[in-house]
């Protein structure tokens, strides 16, 4: 028996990166995967292809995850096209980095509005589903900088250090009724966001990490399969750093 053989998990921002590699291991695992990405466009269509040649149910939709009320019609098409949703991943983010000095109101909203707003939103409207059928599993997506800071990411680092707090109060909130809400925070992951830096700049991360590499997708991918499973049935309200040992 796979580790989630017919649930339904639901991936915001699943069309590349971290969010790809986790539609692929939980699909892997037999899950059904409902995901979102702002456009439906070919990496939205491939990952559509890779994941039912796994044998899945696959299907994404176009939905800005910062918008309730695009979140509120997608979760409705998903409930209409699924039936069910056990597990929720909130992975969608962006960076729109600069010193506090220069940083524009354009830049903090964006940030907040994608990264925070959107758990909100997403947890907000699967609510009501987990709770009627008393069961679920939600794993947002932090960063190790929403623990310890980033020189530069102000927007970035308080957007994941929120997401942490709201984890831990809907951990609270709703444990009662079989519903464990946890973060994961990624080190350095290579992926698309990352690559926009420098070559030196990574190269210097790379070195101050115990492992000596930054991490993959599938690194976050397995400890999200991890938090997603009744494998993690009595871990509630954590933050599990997935970094190279960066983070202690
Ligand atoms: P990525 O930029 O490669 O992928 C993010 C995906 O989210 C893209 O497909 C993008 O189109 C989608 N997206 C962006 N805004 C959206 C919106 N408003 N609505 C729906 N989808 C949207 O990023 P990556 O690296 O895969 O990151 C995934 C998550 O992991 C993010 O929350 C990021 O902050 C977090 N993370 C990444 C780290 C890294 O080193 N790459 C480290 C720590 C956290």
């Amino acid at each position: 028996m796979k580790l989630l053989q017919d649930k339904v998990a639901l991936i915001t921002g699943a069309s590349r990166g971290i969010g790809k590699a986790i539609a692929l291991r939980l699909a892997g695992e037999g899950a059904n995967i409902a995901f979102t990405d702002l456009k439906e466009d070919e990496n939205m269509q491939a990952v559509v292809k890779e994941l039912e040649a796994l044998g899945v149910k696959a299907k994404g939709y176009a939905s800005n995850a910062a918008d309730l009320n695009q979140t509120l019609q997608t979760v409705e098409a998903i409930m209409a096209d699924f039936g069910r949703i056990d597990v929720l991943v909130n992975n969608a983010g962006i960076t729109k980095d600069g010193l506090l000095l220069k940083m524009s109101e354009e830049q903090w909203d964006a940030v907040i509005n994608v990264n925070l707003k959107s758990v909100f939103n997403f947890t907000k409207a699967v609510q009501p589903v987990m709770l009627k059928q008393r069961s679920g599993s939600i794993v947002n997506m932090s960063s190790v900088v929403g623990v310890s800071g980033n020189a530069g990411q102000t927007n970035y680092s308080a957007s994941k250090a929120g997401i942490i707090g709201f984890t831990k109060s809907v951990a609270k909130e709703i444990g009662s009724r079989n519903i464990r809400c946890n973060a994961i925070a990624p080190g350095f992951i290579i992926t698309d966001m990352t690559g926009q830096l420098p070559e030196e700049v990574r190269k210097t991360w790379a070195e101050k990490i115990p492992l000596k590499r930054g991490g993959t997708p599938e690194d976050v991918a397995n400890v999200c399969l991890f938090l997603a499973s009744d494998l993690s049935s009595y871990v509630s309200g954590q933050v599990l750093h997935v970094c190279g040992g960066m983070n202690m």
